[in-house]
């Protein structure tokens, strides 16, 4: 053997450990980064000398050119189906048919039976699959199709990264078919569900279909870009035995690579297994993966033959079910719903239908353009789905039933609240300068606070704990408010009195006093949650933070401009653009305007933060204006050229040449050409002069916060302040706070109770406060509590 030929070996020796390690162990042990090394240096060796590739060479999970059609494969032992239970009853009669078959002592209501031993495993929601392995080598893969006879999707299973293309270690029977579930993980169905629409493709309507639709591809390489994975429990044609217990099969399968269940277990009697059943029902929406009930086999290889098959399925295996997540139902109609930003939503009046345990009436639609996706119309039948805690969705239509009376859903003329005139917009996406308006649509109400329903939300926001936090004012108030006609805007809360409060209905004297007191308490909020109080589109918690603490006035953030903005960190484009319209909305304007003389004091720092203030070049500015084809590179030759925007705008062709290749020269002449694009341009150039962060001002000494770039973790329970006052008086020192511990994390404050983030800062050897000392520390910054 050569040297490439030693090292080939090596790599793919290496390659599979690691897999085994990531995909069975669930213990990687090398970085991906390190993994990718290897695997790059293995592809670049087999390109070399593609006479050394290997069909099990862990490059060889790319898929290859397209099947015609799949060909058929009989199962020399036919993959059967489960029998179903609902309930503990027929899983009690179940047992009792194990136990009587097996001819056990039956127990009474005393006790004393027998205890058969079960295995547990829950019921993945994909697809059966039958994998053979010749002396190791994986040679075959099919579905289960009628039983008896599948498909042969050999070159598909052959890109799921974790279905061992070869056995580990040794000692496998020569013959050894494999059986298992491929399926895709909630977060895979989800990722790859975003990137069809993105990319215009078909949406799946659950994972399970996702995994069909994807292992069943004439097209492997299709396939090898889908988030698939398999997990095996069982076996099927075999040499020779492996174990006398189905657990037993299942260790030997993961000692020689195959994934099995992290939550397979032994349970001694039918009592534990319901016990299991229940647990994993608790965990069902937190598990990973979608599972539709769980799976409990007589663990005893010896004790399975003695009970052997009734008709289709085996008498020592059953399925205990979950309530099913779908059902199908009828639409009765389409209602819209007005949002707080005007955004007026389709939502489904259903037939009811009891989907996994609770009564479905309505359902989301989300937009008009899901509407289209689903061909949805008034009258169909519908799938309905309800998955763990949200909301239930309608996801896919049933064409076949679709009765001849059936109408098409349109979008009111006028808001179904306040009659105002529905508008419709095309939705802009701005992506690196150039905007592009892609097919949806968002239809709006125009009427704003004069609509009821956008009025009732704005406060209802507004008063939140989060933003303004005035306690007392439920929602039910809010509407009464509103309809009552007592405030028509944020700042109408401000003027109210006590006659008017009083008049509410439930409230007495002493809550009307304590509202008036919490209205009056909440007029010096800082600028941070007055941002978000006040609703703008996309600027969550987090955005109104750092607008508050990079820009230090409401003057600057009403003033900046889209581009400035962008110099925020997280904020793109996009928000940008939201936040920037927000502002020059005359109406938005005006309730600013009155909540000021309504004696609001907002509390914020004056200054532009030193980090904000030292974040501009005149090259990072000019990359910035997007201009098409000319990337950071090419806008930094232009700042080392020119040296300010002006000349870059007046730049002979020649003088442009020198800097830039042809194709970007013009691009950049063509882009000043249009007066818009040299406005702009030079508006946000002034702006970042008067905000003092222009590249040419002089810089302030960037002594940022103290405590900026350091992560803490917070932990346990405080006493003395609640923890999401810990957090904002820690970011206003300039830290940032994370859930979880890391090598990164710089401190981690633990009160009592806390657990493992404690240990993990104990094992990482970081340091660790308890309140006293945190308190001591917030005081020793100036920090008051
Ligand atoms: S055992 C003879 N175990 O459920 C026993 N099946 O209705 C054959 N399934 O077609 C199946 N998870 O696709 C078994 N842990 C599990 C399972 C499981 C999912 C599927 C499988 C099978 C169907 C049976």
């Amino acid at each position: 053997m050569n040297a490439v030929e030693t090292r080939i070996l090596e790599l793919r020796t290496e390659l599979d450990q690691h897999n085994y390690r990531y995909h069975v162990l669930d213990e990687p042990s090398i970085p991906d980064a390190e993994y990718d090394r290897l695997f790059h240096e293995l592809k670049a060796l087999e390109e070399q000398h593609p006479e050394l590739v290997t069909s099990d060479s862990p490059t060889q999970r790319v898929g290859s050119v397209a099947l015609s059609a799949f060909s058929q494969v009989r199962h020399e032992i036919p993959m059967l189906s489960l029998g179903n239970a609902f309930d503990e009853t027929t899983m009690r009669e179940f047992d009792r048919r194990v136990t009587e078959g097996l001819d056990l002592p039956m127990g009474d209501l005393l006790g004393g039976g027998a205890a058969v031993e079960y295995s547990c495993e829950p019921k993945l929601d994909g697809l059966a699959v039958s994998l053979l392995y010749q002396d190791g080598m994986l040679v075959r893969g099919a579905t289960r199709g009628d039983g008896t006879t599948g498909e042969d999707i050999s070159v598909n299973v052959r890109t799921v990264r974790n279905i061992p293309l070869k056995l580990q270690g040794s000692g496998w029977p020569p013959l050894l078919e494999v059986r298992g579930e491929v399926y895709m993980s909630k977060a895979g169905f989800e990722r790859l569900n975003a990137t069809q629409l993105e990319a215009g493709g078909k949406t799946f309507a659950n994972p399970r279909n996702a995994a069909a639709g994807s292992l069943r591809q004439l097209d492997s390489r299709i396939t090898a870009n889908r988030p698939l994975e398999f997990c095996c429990y069982g076996i099927g044609q075999v040499t020779s035995d492996i174990a006398d217990t189905h657990i037993g099969n299942l260790k030997q399968l993961k000692a020689w690579g195959m994934p099995i269940s992290r939550e397979l277990k032994l349970a001694h009697g039918i009592d534990e297994c319901l016990d299991y059943y229940r647990d994993i029902g608790e965990r069902r929406d937190s598990l990973p993966y979608e599972i539709d009930g769980v799976v409990f086999k007589v663990n005893s290889i010896a004790s399975q033959r003695e009970l052997g098959f009734r008709a289709r399925e085996p008498r020592w295996a059953i399925a205990h079910k979950f309530p099913a997540s779908e059902e199908l139902t009828e639409l009765l109609d389409v209602e819209f719903q007005v949002g707080r930003t005007g955004a007026v939503t389709p939502v489904a009046r259903l037939k009811p239908v009891k989907v996994a345990g609770v009564t479905v009436a309505n359902a989301t639609l989300h937009n008009m353009d899901e509407v289209a996706r689903l061909g949805l119309m008034i009258g169909d039948t519908v799938i309905i789905r309800r998955a763990g805690d949200v909301i239930p969705q309608v996801v896919q239509v049933v064409t076949e039933r679709r009765p001849d009376n059936a109408r098409p859903v349109e979008v009111p003329q006028q808001c179904p609240v306040c009659g105002s005139h529905v508008e419709r917009t095309q939705l802009i996406k701005r992506s690196k300068g150039r905007e592009t308006v892609s097919e949806g649509a968002v239809y709006r109400c125009v009427g704003r606070l004069a609509c009821g329903a956008q009025l009732k939300q704005a406060i209802i926001h507004f008063v939140s704990r989060r933003a303004m936090d005035i306690e007392g004012l439920g929602e039910k108030s809010v509407e009464q408010l509103v309809d009552e006609g007592l405030v028509g805007s944020p700042a109408d809360l401000y003027a109210l009195t006590f006659e008017q409060v009083v008049d509410l209905e439930g409230f007495a004297e002493l809550s009307s006093r304590n509202l008036l007191a919490a209205i009056v308490d909440s007029k010096k909020p800082s600028l941070a949650r007055f941002i978000y109080a006040l609703g703008i589109p996309d600027v969550g918690e987090e955005t109104a933070k750092v607008l508050a603490r990079s820009l230090g006035s409401l003057e600057r953030v009403q003033a900046a401009l889209p581009h400035v903005l962008t110099y925020l960190p997280d904020v793109g484009l996009e928000v940008a653009h939201e936040i920037h319209s927000f502002f020059e909305d005359p109406h938005n304007r005006q309730v600013i305007k009155d909540l000021l003389r309504h004696g609001l004091q907002i509390q914020d720092q004056g200054e532009l933060s030193a980090e904000f203030s030292a974040s501009t070049t005149l090259g990072g500015f000019l990359d910035k204006l997007h201009i098409p084809s000319v990337g950071p590179g090419g806008a930094q030759k232009l700042a080392d050229k020119f040296g300010s925007l002006e000349a870059v705008m007046d730049a002979d062709w020649l003088d442009m040449r020198q800097a830039l290749p042809e194709k970007q020269a013009n691009a950049v002449r063509e882009f000043f050409a249009i007066a818009a694009n040299r406005e702009q341009a030079l508006a946000a150039e002034q702006q970042l002069r008067d905000f003092g962060m222009h590249w040419q001002s002089e810089k302030k000494v960037v002594e940022g916060l103290p405590e900026a770039g350091h992560t803490w973790v917070l932990t346990g329970s405080l006493e003395l302040m609640s923890r999401d006052v810990a957090k904002d008086k820690l970011e206003s020192l300039g830290a940032k706070v994370a859930g979880s511990v890391s090598a990164k994390t710089h401190c981690v404050v633990a009160g009592p109770g806390a657990g493992s983030k404690l240990t993990k800062a104990n094992e990482l050897g970081l340091k660790v406060l308890d309140e006293q000392a945190f308190v001591e520390f917030l005081t020793g910054h100036g920090v008051a509590l």
